[in-house]
């Protein structure tokens, strides 16, 4: 493997050619990338982009690799940021303003934000990535999103390389996006996410069976409930370091309120929720696991036995064999329900 690696303003920036995406994607699967490019400080990426470094396009920022599955070879640039540090910026009266690196673990963080007895992300433990991430995909699980508790994102342009603060307002957040995820894809590198945290606990126990675990053994903590996350989650989604996976693969679908009646009269056991745009948020899985898919495999490519709104690499799987199968299911949702799913998790390659 050729290897190179630049030294500016005494922190490495690691340079990688033709080297394997398989540590840097959770489906594990064992492309490669023309070009991969670790960058530790923001003055780096800065200089980077102005520079001829190494830049061949297309280039991909990629965090954690949770949400992503390729399906061939990568032939452009992966920009890895690797800005690692959490640091506490601001104490207000009954709030605190802490803020992470792009690079830094998600659930790191979560731990640490637990242990400090700051609240408001602990319903969000235990998802896979990076804090870059979180941001692009206003991650949610169990009834809280990203966008309740971020402030403001500080972000480079590429190529122009310079520094750009976006207040949560102008994120444009909805549900699993983000304007770095439409309207600004590609155009900014994310180097630090700035939180606003609660100094006192109040616990949001809203959702499914949370209430139950959390309050299994007391009074709710902030641990306890991270604990109960964490417990839940492991009982319905697979470990990606022992089983492939990208989370979700799709989105659960929104439809109008009328075509939310007709479906509840047809199929009464349909999980349906209002969604925060008016219309009602359908449960993905439900409908995948009634065409029949849940637990199923084509090859190593498979539906999760737990919970069928998540692909699973069984081991030799292609990018485009889970393609494949995420096309199939796909299709039969549509044909069963009329329903259109979107994938969330990000296809490279393909289109
Ligand atoms: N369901 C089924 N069969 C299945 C899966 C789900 O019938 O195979 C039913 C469940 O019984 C429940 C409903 O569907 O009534 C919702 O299921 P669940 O609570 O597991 O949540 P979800 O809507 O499938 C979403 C997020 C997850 C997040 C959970 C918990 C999306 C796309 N997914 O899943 O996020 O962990 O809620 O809050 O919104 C991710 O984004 O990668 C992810 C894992």
């Amino acid at each position: 493997m050729e290897k190179e690696a630049y030294f500016y303003d005494g922190k490495p920036m690691i340079i990688r050619k033709n080297i394997s995406l398989k540590p840097f994607n959770t489906f594990g699967l064992d492309y490669k990338a023309a070009t991969l490019i670790c960058t530790t400080t923001e003055r780096d990426a800065k200089q980077l982009f102005r520079s001829e470094a190494g830049l061949n396009q297309p280039l991909l920022i990629l965090g954690g690799g949770s949400n992503i599955l390729f399906t061939e070879d990568f032939r452009g640039t992966i920009l890895s940021p690797c800005f690692l540090n959490i640091r506490v910026d601001k104490l207000e009266k009954e709030h605190v303003i802490v803020s992470a690196g792009a690079g830094v673990e998600w659930d790191s963080f979560v731990e640490w934000c637990v242990a400090m007895g700051f609240s408001g992300i602990e319903n969000l433990s235990g998802i896979p990535g990076s804090v870059g991430a979180v941001p692009v995909q206003n991650i949610g699980a169990y009834g809280v999103e990203a966008k309740e508790t971020i402030v403001k994102v500080r972000c480079i342009s590429i190529p122009e390389g310079r520094v750009k603060l976006f207040s949560n307002k102008e994120c444009g957040f909805g549900y699993r996006t983000s304007i770095f995820k439409t309207t600004l894809k590609g155009q900014y590198i994310i180097t630090r996410v700035y939180f606003r945290l609660g100094l006192k606990f109040i616990p949001r126990l809203g959702y499914g069976s949370l209430k139950q675990e959390a309050e299994g053994s007391g009074k709710p903590t902030l641990k306890r409930v991270r604990n109960a996350v964490l417990k839940i989650r492991n009982s319905k989604l697979p470990d990606p370091e022992v089983t492939g996976n990208a989370g979700s693969f799709f989105k659960n679908p929104v439809v109008s309120g009328s075509f939310a009646d007709i479906l509840k009269k047809d199929y009464p056991g349909l999980p349906l929720y209002e969604d925060t745009s008016g219309g009602i948020k359908v449960a993905a899985g439900w409908l995948i696991e009634q065409c029949g898919w849940k637990g199923k495999r084509i090859g190593d490519a498979g539906v999760h036995s737990h919970q069928a709104l998540v692909l699973v690499n069984h081991g030799r799987a292609s990018g485009m064999e889970i393609y494949k199968l995420s096309e199939k299911i796909r299709e039969s949702v549509k044909k069963k329900f009329g329903i259109n799913l979107e994938r969330e998790v990000e296809v490279t390659g393909i289109i």
